[in-house]
């Protein structure tokens, strides 16, 4: 702050600083950007307008000429939609449930919707209660639902089913996303797809349970496939021209001018090589115009575009390796150095690694771990994806394994550093 004060301590000047700090002005405001004019349509997990949603018609009309079989007495289908991350399944659902809600409010029978999102924690009971919190909150007479002390029935028959069927008549649709993580999904969808025959209610309940896990669905037991009966959709990944159309859909988040040309494709053809991925495109698009603003650029360049790239990688990478033991990261990084030192090799072995690994170890102070748990470990960043891995045989070695990293090596480093406080002293970050 540069401030030249009067030696002795003096309150009122002190007062001028932290004014001054705590000020905002209008025109320096954070918030004021010259790059983004409607920020909030590229937060993650926006649920565009039906005028932003590209390429999913199909799937769009299927599940809306379903849901509209509540209003005319036929039986709609349950449903299941699969498909890989960032397919728009979940938009899909949510979407149409909005527009379902929308159509019917103030007719004679309102049709209500819950989404219910698992976390870890989730169970068959808190399933009920989130449900019967969500439609009592829609509800113009809501009952109060307590946060504990019902059972699952309890809050069913005390809580949703009198409101729904006073409020809601025309029934009730539950999405039910990522079923993979929910540790009592089966019981759920087996209790909702039976709840007009056992609990004896006489409007229609419907459950879209969304999931990018396409084994889960051989963890989906044979007493709720033959209750729920549900149809199966598939999401298949975007094409590079689709991904084109979404983010020329969403242009308007930037002022008038601001996107270079070669913006959008580049962003696309960056999401299309990781399987068409709606979700990173979006989030490389908006991290590419942070990228603009921050460095004080007026215009937003594909370049921005790279660097936007690389920032995801190390993101993605760091929330793979969180809760990975400081021994693990020192094995990663053992490779990543060797990688580096080895620019035409791509696969070590593990004692390769594993001594490399003892430097580093001693570098940072720790004591090493012997080769079976190096083995181990570099075994588990196999199965989360970080390394691949493949077992050699033959020549006078006899049989070994060799592992090859499955990210780029600079953003792997920068990503290990980021998250290991040992390494970051030893870098001198
Ligand atoms: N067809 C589309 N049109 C416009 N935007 C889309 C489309 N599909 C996806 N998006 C954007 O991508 C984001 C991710 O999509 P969505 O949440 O539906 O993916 P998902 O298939 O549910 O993935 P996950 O399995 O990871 O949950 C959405 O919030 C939306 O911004
Ligand atoms: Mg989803």
């Amino acid at each position: 702050m540069g401030r030249i004060g009067p030696l002795m301590p003096n309150n009122d000047s002190t007062q001028t600083t932290v004014d001054e700090i705590l000020n905002v002005d209008e025109e320096d405001s954070e918030d004021e950007s010259d790059i983004f004019e409607k920020p909030w349509l590229l937060e993650i997990d926006n649920v565009p307008d039906a005028n932003r949603i590209v390429g999913r018609d199909d799937h769009i009309t299927f599940l809306a000429k379903n849901l509209r079989k509540m209003r005319t007495n036929s039986v709609p289908d349950n449903v299941l939609e699969w498909g890989e991350t960032g397919t728009g399944k979940t938009l899909v659902a949510r979407h149409v449930c909005e527009r379902l809600e929308a159509a019917t409010a103030g007719t004679d029978s309102p049709i209500v919707t819950a989404y219910i999102n698992p976390d870890p924690i989730s169970t068959y009971t808190s399933t009920f209660r989130k449900i019967a919190e969500q439609v009592n909150a829609k509800a113009e007479n809501p009952l109060d639902v307590p946060y504990q002390g019902l059972s699952a029935e309890h809050y069913r028959d005390q809580k949703l089913w009198p409101v729904v069927q006073r409020e809601f008549s025309g029934g009730l649709v539950v999405i039910i996303d990522e079923i993979d993580k929910h540790g009592e999904v089966n019981e759920v969808l087996y209790t909702l797809s039976r709840s007009q025959s056992k609990d004896d209610v006489d409007f229609p309940v419907l459950t879209i349970g969304i999931s990018n896990d396409i084994e889960f669905k051989g963890e989906i037991e044979s007493r709720v496939q033959s209750t729920l009966q549900p149809e199966h959709r598939t999401f298949t990944p975007y094409e590079e021209d689709q991904l084109i159309a979404i983010l020329e859909n969403r242009r308007d988040a930037f002022y008038d001018g601001v996107l270079d040309d070669e913006v959008i494709p580049t962003t696309a053809e960056l999401a299309a090589e990781e399987h068409g991925d709606a979700r990173r495109a979006v989030r490389l698009f908006r991290n590419a115009g942070e990228i603009a603003d921050e460095e004080g650029d007026d215009i937003v360049t594909a370049n921005h575009v790279l660097e936007a790239d690389e920032l995801v990688e190390v993101e993605l990478f760091m929330e793979m390796v969180k809760g990975t033991p400081l021994s693990g990261k020192l094995l990663l990084f053992a490779l990543t150095r060797l990688d580096r030192n080895n620019p035409e090799k791509e696969w070590f072995r593990t004692s390769e690694i594993h001594e490399v690994y003892q430097t580093v170890a001693r570098d940072v102070e720790v004591e090493p771990k012997g080769y079976n748990r190096a083995l181990e470990l570099l075994n588990k960043h196999v199965t989360t994806g970080v390394l691949e891995s493949k077992k050699k045989e033959g020549g006078d070695q006899g049989k070994f394994r060799s592992y090859s990293l499955q990210g780029d090596v600079e953003s792997t480093r920068t990503g290990l550093i980021n998250s290991t406080p040992e390494l970051q002293t030893l870098m001198g970050w």
